[in-house]
Formats: C-alpha cells, sequence, structure tokens
C-alpha cells in the first residue's frame, strides 16, 4: 500500500507540517512562466499544494490553467487567496486517476513526493496528459535516492532513463537562481512529449 496517500499529505497540511513550500512562486519556474507567451496554452500544475506556480500563472494571464492536489486544504487554501477563481480550476484528486489534455505541465516538487516505485508511472501518466508536442518544465531534484523521504532524490542520469523513451529531454541543467537552500540541488527541466 502506498503509504504517502491522501490520509499523509492532508494530515501534513493540518499540522502545519510543510517545509517544501517557500510562500511564493520558485524563481527558475517563475523565470519560465515570464517567457512564455501564448496565454491560451491549457497548464496544470498537479501536486501543487499551496500552488504559488498556479496563483503566479493566474496572475500573468495564463487563464486556461489548471491545479490539481490529492489534499483537500491546500486546495481550500488557494480558493481563499483567490476568491474570484472559478472552483472548475481547482481539482482535488488524485493525479494517478485524472484525465484531460495539456499543452504544459509545471512539475515542482510532486516527482520527488512520490514513492520512488511510482516514477515509471508517473512518466507514462504525464506522457498520457500531455497534447502532442506538450512539455513538463519545472525543477527536479539532484540528490542521492535513498529510502528517506520525501523528498526523494535522483539525478541527471536517472532521468535521462526513466523520461527518455517517452519524452526528448530539452533542457536538463543546475538551476541557476534556485532559492539558497536548494542552491545546487534542482535541476531545471523541460521534457518534450515524443
Ligand atoms: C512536497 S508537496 C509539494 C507541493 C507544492 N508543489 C510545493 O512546492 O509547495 C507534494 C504535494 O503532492 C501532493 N500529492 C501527493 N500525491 C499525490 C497524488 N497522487 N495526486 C495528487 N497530488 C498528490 C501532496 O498532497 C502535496 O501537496
Amino acid at each position: 500500500m502506498n503509504k504517502f496517500n491522501k490520509d499523509y499529505w492532508e494530515d501534513r497540511y493540518q499540522t502545519d507540517s510543510a517545509p517544501w513550500d517557500i510562500g511564493e512562486v520558485t524563481p527558475p519556474i517563475k523565470d519560465y512562466i515570464d517567457q512564455l507567451t501564448d496565454k491560451s496554452l491549457k497548464i496544470l500544475v498537479p501536486g501543487a499544494g499551496n500552488g504559488h506556480e498556479f496563483e503566479y500563472l493566474i496572475e500573468q494571464g495564463f487563464t486556461n490553467s489548471y491545479v490539481l492536489d490529492i489534499a483537500p486544504s491546500p486546495l481550500e487554501n488557494i480558493k481563499k487567496r483567490l476568491p474570484e477563481l472559478s472552483e472548475e480550476h481547482l481539482l482535488l484528486d488524485d493525479f494517478f486517476e485524472h484525465s484531460g489534455a495539456y499543452d504544459l505541465i509545471i512539475e515542482q516538487t510532486f516527482f520527488c513526493a512520490l514513492s520512488p516505485d511510482l516514477r515509471n508511472k508517473y512518466v507514462e501518466k504525464m506522457h498520457s496528459l500531455l497534447k502532442p508536442g506538450g512539455k513538463i518544465a519545472g525543477l527536479m531534484f539532484q540528490f542521492p535516492l535513498t529510502e528517506d523521504g520525501p523528498p526523494f532524490g535522483g539525478s541527471a542520469e536517472e532521468y535521462t532513463k526513466t523520461f527518455g523513451e517517452l519524452f526528448t529531454i530539452k533542457k536538463m541543467e543546475t538551476a541557476h537562481n534556485s532559492i539558497e537552500r536548494r542552491q545546487g540541488k534542482e535541476l531545471f527541466v523541460i521534457f518534450e512529449k515524443k
């Protein structure tokens, strides 16, 4: 059974134990969003927690954006912060049960939160959720993968193997603008659906 289920995550939010939440959009993802010009892109932010990346997208006029999480509390928090937003943009769902067709999916501390035995399933699910030529863009941790987590680590080598069959690795490099405590530990990635 998956230990990191809905109850596990909801409990972490209820007990105020969300150290991953930096309270704002992370700079590498902000910079990525800032150079996007097509505001009609259909964008998903899965495992978004309190959704700072999602909020930034909405603020910047990407009105076809959706936020998804398995835990209700963070979605309630987003609703309070964005009271005008139609609730159809807030998806309370298990990523692995979700269906849709997106141009872009933003990855931000979601992959690393999943049990590592779900990595291939994540890659297949991402592939199925993207339109032809659609992209995953975001941050993946680079530190050794052990049994301790979440967050669970990984490396560029591992990600090339895990994603390489279904995605073209357009970019995978150490982020130059990570927040201080994550400096050198994050890869900025763009993976394009084959
Ligand atoms: C480490 S947190 C990161 C949250 C957010 N991305 C951030 O950076 O603040 C991982 C998030 O993934 C969500 N999550 C875990 N498993 C999930 C699943 N199967 N489907 C959807 N969300 C899931 C958790 O509820 C949690 O909000």
